[in-house]
């Protein structure tokens, strides 16, 4: 077995929602680069163009969509798309989602338009995007990949007005189990990372808080926060071959925080 060949994507495509995003975009850059012809669909039209000018410049085929993940009919359109374009959908990337750093509120106060407005970003992005790309592998006959982005805070609380985001990453964590189970018997894996704060605009004012970055980097034991570079090696892996007998995992891109609680 050629190991290194194993992980390399020559010939699969791969749609990532949000994929003009922070980690989004460094995720497709990294599907293209190991040799996927991508799409990044997201619904700020110039961010999709500039992250698909980004993977081209890696070498990669990039197609740029934009359209709102979380209506069915513009995810059909998306995935519509992408399969007029490549002929085939192997891999679904949900990068939709955050925004918890701008609506903080104590648990017991926790305002419905705010929660209403965080599981639609991340939950229902999650779940939208899924369910059109997962149709179209079911209905090729081939298999697929689906590969989710949870987070830490699916497992540990914190002490920040963060009830809707927590939910909604808890789900996303179920719902990889959930998925995984259902859709084996298609040849389709799923499996998500969880990453604990990464360097991003959507976190700057959180991580611009000395003391709330220093109460943070000393819980992780690597002593430092994520890198959008820190993610993209384990979603190559259950994107590739080399991860094809895992399946309804969740992995931790923490630095050890998890590992000490
Ligand atoms: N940044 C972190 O610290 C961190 C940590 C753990 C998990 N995550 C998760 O990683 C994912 C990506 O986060 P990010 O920091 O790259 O955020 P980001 O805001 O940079 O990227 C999200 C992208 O989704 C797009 N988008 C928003 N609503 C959309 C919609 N309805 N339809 C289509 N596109 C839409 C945005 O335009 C944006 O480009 C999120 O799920 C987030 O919860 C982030």
């Amino acid at each position: 077995m050629d190991v290194l060949a194993s992980f390399r994507l020559d010939g699969r495509v791969a749609f990532v929602s949000g994929g003009g995003g922070a980690i989004g975009s460094a995720i497709a850059v990294a599907l293209g680069s190991a040799g996927a012809r991508v799409a990044v669909a997201d619904i700020d039209q110039a961010h999709a163009e500039a992250a698909a000018e980004k993977v081209r410049t890696a070498g990669a085929e990039c197609l740029a969509l934009s359209g709102d993940i979380t209506r069915e009919s513009e995810a059909q359109r998306i995935v519509d798309a992408i399969v007029e374009r490549y002929g085939h959908l192997d891999i679904v990337v949900n990068a939709v989602g955050g925004g918890a750093g701008k609506v903080l509120f104590d648990a017991q106060e926790y305002p419905r338009d705010a929660w209403d407005w965080i599981m639609e970003l991340n939950l229902r992005s999650t779940l939208i995007a899924t369910q059109a790309a997962v149709r179209e592998m079911v209905k090729a006959g081939k298999g697929g990949r689906v590969i989710n982005i949870s987070s830490v805070r699916a497992t540990l609380g914190i002490n920040a007005g963060y009830s809707a985001y927590v939910a909604a990453k808890g789900a996303i964590s179920s719902l990889t189990r959930q998925w995984a189970t259902e859709w084996a018997k298609h040849g389709i894996t799923v499996n998500a990372i969880a990453p604990t704060f990464v360097d991003t605009p959507q976190v700057a004012m959180l991580l611009g808080d000395p003391a709330f970055k220093a109460g943070l980097v000393n819980r992780v034991p690597l002593g430092r926060v994520g890198e959008t570079d820190d993610l993209v090696g384990a979603v190559v892996f259950f994107a590739s071959a080399s991860s094809s007998f895992v399946t309804g995992q969740i992995l931790g891109i923490d630095g050890g925080l998890t590992a000490t609680q």
